[in-house]
């Protein structure tokens, strides 16, 4: 592919950011790249200024949600190579997002072109304090001007970086949903479109007004099984082994998920990826079969769950150690990511010089 032409920043603001401070999400790297889809097909990509884009307000992304993004990891390794996690997967995913969505697909050489591009220019940005890295978020949305109910004709694509450290701050309490409906089999739980964020967000205000941090997603239909929570699959150690509930229609399919249950197979830990029905997670609590519970993502890593309220009821997890399955899931990921253990999977993508 042809190189993406860049116009550099006058003014940087890179001295500006705490590196030992930065939380998740708060700072946008100086560059973004952006491309359009026009004619019936992706044009060539640019690299400009991070800034306000001219966009018409009556673009149907914002009248009827044709939006779709991605989230994933960039790292300096233990050899200050840059690297990307699985971009191949994301890339997977984004495409599969755009074909729910109605939305035209983009090759895997485009997208990783781009965002090699992008992440080389801000290579900066690059966090290298232990849990920090440059978070990706390329998006995908319609720009077409038409009140019209249609499928849009054209779409922007952009990549924003943002250097970021761990999501959660602390262990999170976490409610059951038992009323509130993230996705149905059959709708868009599966894709990941803004319309499922902005969907969690009043429910999960409440829980938040209630104390909670995230909420738990339980199937549409009965609320019975367990889906995933807000932005993390889940996965629980009942009996000494690894629970995850089986993908439906209605959950993301995690890249961090899926990594971890391989990575698990290699610790010769015990694995089952089934429906996870609420009562079993109440009755494990009860007879204290249910050690660990945590939540998985590219933002989330593997963020513990301290709490768990069932219909009211609060469970308490115990205390997290270095033996426990999730730190040493979590150690042997972010070794692997780091080079500081062999990727036997073929995740971590060096970007070329
Ligand atoms: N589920 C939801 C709803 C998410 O937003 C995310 C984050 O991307 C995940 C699960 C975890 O997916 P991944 O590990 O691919 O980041
Ligand atoms: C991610 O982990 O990449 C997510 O998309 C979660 C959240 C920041 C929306």
């Amino acid at each position: 592919m042809n190189p993406i032409p860049v116009e550099h920043t006058p003014h940087s603001r890179l001295s500006t950011i705490d590196f030992n401070n930065l939380g998740f999400g708060n700072h946008i790297s100086d560059h973004m790249l952006v491309a359009d889809y026009k004619d019936g097909k992706w044009q060539e990509p640019k690299i400009v200024p991070y800034g306000d884009l001219a966009l018409s307000p009556a673009m149907l992304s914002l009248h009827y949600g044709q939006s779709i993004f991605e989230g994933m990891k960039a790292f300096k390794n233990k050899n200050e190579e840059l690297v990307i996690f699985r971009p191949q997967r994301h890339h997977q995913r984004i495409l599969k997002s755009m074909e729910r969505m109605c939305m035209p697909p983009m090759s895997e050489e485009y997208f990783i072109h781009s965002l090699n591009a992008i992440i080389k220019v801000d290579e900066a940005w690059v966090p290298t304090s232990e849990g920090a890295s440059l978070y990706l978020r390329p998006f995908v949305f319609a720009t077409e001007s038409k009140l019209g109910v249609k499928i849009s004709d054209e779409y922007k694509f952009i990549i924003l970086t943002s250097p970021v450290g761990p999501y959660f701050a602390k262990p999170v309490r976490v409610k059951v949903e038992d009323h509130f409906v993230r996705a149905a089999e059959g709708g868009t739980g599966f894709a990941k479109c803004a319309g499922n964020y902005g969907g969690a967000f009043y429910p999960t205000q409440l829980a938040k007004e209630q104390g909670f941090d995230q909420v738990l997603w339980t199937d549409a239909r009965d609320h019975q099984y367990i889906d995933e929570s807000g932005a993390m699959n889940v996965m629980f150690v009942l009996n000494g082994k690894l629970i995850t509930p089986q993908l439906t229609s209605a959950i993301l399919d995690g890249i961090t998920r899926n990594s971890l249950l391989s990575l698990a197979g290699k610790l010769s830990i015990p694995v089952e990826e089934r429906k996870v029905s609420v009562a079993e997670i109440k009755e494990g609590f009860e007879k204290g079969l249910l050690t660990e519970a945590f939540g998985v993502g590219t933002a989330a890593v593997v963020s513990t769950i301290a709490a768990i309220n069932i219909a009211g009821q609060e469970f308490t997890l115990p205390a997290v150690d270095t033996n426990s399955i999730q730190l040493r899931l979590k150690k042997k990921l972010e070794d692997i990511r780091h080079g500081y253990e062999p990727d036997e999977f073929g995740w971590v993508y060096k970007i070329p010089n």
